[in-house]
């Protein structure tokens, strides 16, 4: 069995983070989220891994090299352009031959694994099994139906007219016969090969696909709140240590993870939350849910519920929440006249501003 790890894609929903770094490589819980998915299919005894790579190729191969460090033999596959999963299927014949796979998407994180369904899978032997999980926003998504007996009956992608709020996981298990199905179907309207389509026209064809209802967590981390709602989750289940510096003057309380080369000063760090490597934390309280990334400076700041990427500087500025904070960025105050907001946003930049009342 192989696996299909699909990494390309522009990541539009979490612009400006995306203009510059690929959307699987944000950290969630100071980890690129696709590394998440690497380890869920390294521990699911597959070690043969295609990885699909669009614009961001260059930095997802830095990022994930050979595969060795994960326990798996990564081969990178170039999409010329994001033209749909389906159409990843197709550029990535070559790699898949005629084994089964699982399809993998880059920014999809299901706690708990997969090893259960390879399981399933190879023990059932369908020509698809896809994950399904109830949402309250089916639109956003694929959508199936079920039948009588929980048979799959229909698939539509992102339909304005939800037929239930039963929402398609990005994992997908195949057969061979997909090969098929993703060379019959037509682009759709937004323009991509939709695997929605080529599963739909397996079910037309009589090919058996299996669906299997997702009781663990699973999140599409592709938009802000996703990616905040996730790293929630995940720090709630870190294992606490204090691998930094923590001054006489500091708090850490709770499960709360302090990476090496860290160092707190006269700060208060209320768990679950973790600081990355060579960050300094200097008279700030960071508050629960909150991961900081490596080398930042947080300074007289107080923070939650956030995540902080590489090489941030935020000081003095009151207090942050519900933020996303990209690499090298600085949030500083300015005494200098006239006084006002100096900005230097990217495209597509949110910032809310609390003004006093
Ligand atoms: C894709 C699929 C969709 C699926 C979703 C899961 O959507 O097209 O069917 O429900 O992934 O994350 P996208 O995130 O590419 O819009």
């Amino acid at each position: 069995m192989k696996a299909l790890v699909l990494a390309g894609g522009s990541g539009t929903r979490l612009r400006p983070i995306t203009h510059t770094s690929a959307k699987q490589l944000v950290p969630v819980a100071n980890k690129p989220v696709l590394f998440y998915g690497l380890e869920a299919i390294a521990a699911a005894g597959i070690t043969n891994v295609g990885i699909i790579v669009g614009e961001t190729a260059a930095e997802i191969e830095t990022a994930v090299g050979d595969g060795s460090e994960l326990g798996i033999e990564v081969t990178y596959i170039r999409q010329e352009a994001p033209l749909g999963l389906a159409h990843a299927v197709l550029v990535a014949r070559d790699f898949l031959g005629d084994e089964p796979f699982v399809m993998y998407l880059g920014d999809n994180l299901i706690i708990g694994g997969i090893s259960g369904l390879v399981e399933e899978f190879r023990r059932s032997g369908p020509d698809a099994l896809i994950l399904l999980t109830k949402v309250s926003n089916p639109s956003a998504f694929g959508v199936a139906e079920l039948g009588p007996g929980g048979r799959v009956v229909r698939l539509v992608e992102k339909p304005r007219q939800p037929p239930s709020d039963l929402a398609l996981v990005g994992v997908y298990l195949f057969g061979p016969a997909v090969h098929e199905a993703v060379r019959a179907i037509k682009p759709s309207a937004r323009g991509e090969l939709e695997i929605t389509e080529a599963i739909q026209w397996l079910v037309d064809g009589g090919y058996e696909v299996a669906p299997h209802l997702v009781e663990g967590y699973w999140k599409d981390t592709g938009r802000l709140d996703d990616m905040l709602e996730t790293n929630r989750h995940l720090l709630e289940s870190l294992e606490p240590a204090v691998r930094g510096v923590v001054d006489e003057s500091s708090t850490v309380v709770g499960r709360v993870v302090i990476e090496e080369g860290a160092s707190l000063v006269r700060s208060t760090v209320r768990g679950p939350a973790i600081i990355g490597r060579d960050t300094r934390i200097v008279d700030s309280y960071v508050g629960p849910f909150t991961s900081i990334y490596h080398s930042c400076a947080i300074e007289d700041t107080e923070i939650e519920y956030s995540i902080v990427l590489e090489r941030a500087t935020i000081r003095g500025i009151g207090r942050i929440e519900d933020s996303l904070i990209g690499r090298d960025v600085e949030v500083v105050p300015s005494a200098a006249r006239p006084r006002a907001h100096r900005l230097m946003l990217g495209d597509h930049s949110r910032v809310s501003v609390a003004t006093t009342p």
